[in-house]
């Protein structure tokens, strides 16, 4: 079966703040967009692994990581994955940016 991509655009690149999180709505989903100092922006469901966590486009943002507020836990912004010693992952999904609009690659 062939899957079709849609792309999505959810915002303006020049509109975002480096180490800054957004959280936008796609249909019911939430996802945490993210501006990193060197320039890309990732996406990841906005929501922490954390059984009890909070939302994580209110998190830390350092290098290419994200701190989420509640917990503190250490979550990958290029794949979701939780860093050792918590473990888990979130959804990230596949970021396109083009003349100054970014897309979300559903
Ligand atoms: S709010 Fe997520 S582990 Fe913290």
């Amino acid at each position: 079966m062939i899957k079709t991509l849609t792309r999505i655009p959810v915002a303006h690149y020049s509109n975002l703040k480096a180490r800054s999180g957004y959280s936008i709505k796609i249909d019911d989903m939430e996802i945490a967009l993210f501006k990193v100092t060197t320039g890309e922006v990732y996406a990841l469901e906005n929501h922490s692994p954390h059984p009890k966590g909070g939302v994580l486009s209110e998190g830390l943002v350092s290098g290419h990581y994200v701190y989420c507020p509640v917990y503190d836990w250490k979550i990958s912004l290029a794949d979701g994955t939780v860093q050792a010693p918590d473990e888990g992952q979130v959804r990230a999904f596949q970021v396109e940016i083009n003349d100054d609009i970014i897309f979300i690659v559903l």
